[in-house]
């Protein structure tokens, strides 16, 4: 089982029952407090305890032209704090091990992450990594149970895709070896996140129809399986894709309405929080392929998840097809999986996104690449455990 899958497995702890027959056991936890709406970002002063040494850590920059900033500097200024700058999208381990040397140098006990989902996945996994002494840091990465404990962390989330404000996962890519991997910790959950959508305003319509495509495609990773009986759980997943399709002509104009922004941030939070996974099956076969495509290409993960899950719905429809005409009738109102489908990828196209390996020039030496990795690695994907890395090159093609 990949890890990715395991994670989730133990993040949303269920007990798999194996007949596909009833729904799983399973327990929950989520201790994420939310904080939601205009303003909020001002109440951090009363949110961090005044005796904490804290590190915020940022992007790029974009918080500096969008007045994210100056309002989380201007809440803490009473607070003791140091900056840690340059977390870049799909945030690397070579950057994140200066964090880490810098937390430890300085002894700091609270982490404020003010970003994207890669400042918060970064920040999480720098949060665990400051107490792990007793070895290299990848090793986390490469066995997550290794994580013990973990400095307690925050955040002010500025792109609402990848709901890291609300759970306990992380992505992480090391640069040195082109490899991209989760990571997740039962201890990693944010204690509190602030999603104000006002600072959604700044971002570039591009990177609003990755975070679009990425939330849609993490509930179908968790709604489009097995049925096994989840009526409650298949009805709020019906209901976050139905939102975001409904919302998604009004975010593709200049400036969206606020509302339209808190429907986009509530979906994307709810979206991959656990809430649709009780007792479900789940697939991810579609995030550990995009994974391998970001790894070697650099390519935006929203993107690669619009051109490998069509291809992958068009090779597994036998397997998913139960599941795909619910889909096909409450979700799109139509009759014929085919057409269900073909709807699916040209709602990302319409979001702006590109559906095919073409379009972002990778070929078969990618194809055959990450083929040889998931065999490399003994890695079979899906809710079945059938997605081969034979079945992963059937996908591929089909995306071409
Ligand atoms: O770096 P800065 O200057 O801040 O700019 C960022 C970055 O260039 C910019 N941006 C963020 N908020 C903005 C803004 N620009 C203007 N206005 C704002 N309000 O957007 C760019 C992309 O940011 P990034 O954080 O990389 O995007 P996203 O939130 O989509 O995160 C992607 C990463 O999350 C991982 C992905 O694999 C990828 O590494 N994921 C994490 C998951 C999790 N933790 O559970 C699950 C997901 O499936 C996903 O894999
Ligand atoms: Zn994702």
């Amino acid at each position: 089982m990949s890890s990715f899958v395991e994670s989730i497995i133990i993040n949303f702890i269920f007990v798999r029952n194996n007949n596909f027959e009833a729904m799983n056991n399973f327990e929950f936890v989520n201790p994420t407090k939310l904080i939601f709406g205009k303003g909020t970002i001002a109440h951090l002063g009363k949110l961090i305890p005044i005796d904490k040494k804290i590190m915020i850590t940022f992007g790029g920059g974009s918080v500096k032209t969008n007045g994210v900033y100056n309002q989380v500097i201007e809440a803490l200024k009473n607070h003791n704090f140091i900056e840690f700058w340059g977390i870049e999208p799909n945030p690397k381990y070579e950057t994140l091990l200066k964090a880490i040397h810098l937390g430890r140098e300085e002894k700091i006990d609270m982490l404020l992450a003010v970003g994207g989902g890669s400042v918060v996945d970064g920040t999480k996994f720098i949060a665990a990594a400051i107490p792990y002494t007793q070895g290299e840091e990848w090793e986390l990465i490469l066995d997550n149970s290794l994580a013990k404990s973990t400095i307690p962390l925050a955040d002010v989330i500025t792109l609402p895709a990848t709901g890291s404000e609300m759970n306990n996962g992380a992505v992480i890519s090391r640069e040195e070896t082109k490899e991209k991997y989760p990571f997740f910790t039962d201890t990693n959950f944010p204690i509190f996140s602030i999603l104000d959508p006002e600072v959604t305003y700044s971002l570039p319509k591009f990177q609003i129809a990755c975070g679009v495509v990425d939330t849609y495609v993490h509930v179908v990773e968790q709604y489009l399986t097995i049925p096994v009986g989840t009526k409650l759980m298949d009805r709020w997943a019906e209901g976050i894709l139905q939102t975001l399709i409904e919302i998604a002509p009004d975010l593709r104009k200049e400036k969206p309405n606020y509302d339209t922004m808190c429907e986009y941030m509530l979906s994307a939070t709810m979206g991959l929080n656990g809430f649709i996974a009780m007792g479900v099956e789940q697939d991810w076969a579609t995030h550990m392929i995009g994974h391998e495509l970001t790894a070697l290409h650099g390519l935006t993960h929203g993107v690669t998840l619009a051109i490998v899950y069509p291809a992958l719905l068009r090779i597994m429809k036998e397997q998913k097809k139960i599941k795909l005409l619910q889909y096909a009738k409450r979700v799109w109102n139509v009759e014929d999986v085919d057409i269900a489908i073909e709807k699916t990828e040209n709602f990302f196209r319409e979001m702006g996104l590109p559906t095919r390996l073409s379009e972002v020039k990778v070929g078969d030496d990618t194809i055959e690449e990450i083929v040889r990795r998931f065999a490399e690695r003994k890695i079979v994907l899906g809710e079945r455990h059938n997605i081969t890395p034979d079945v992963v090159k059937q996908i591929l093609q089909n995306a071409k």
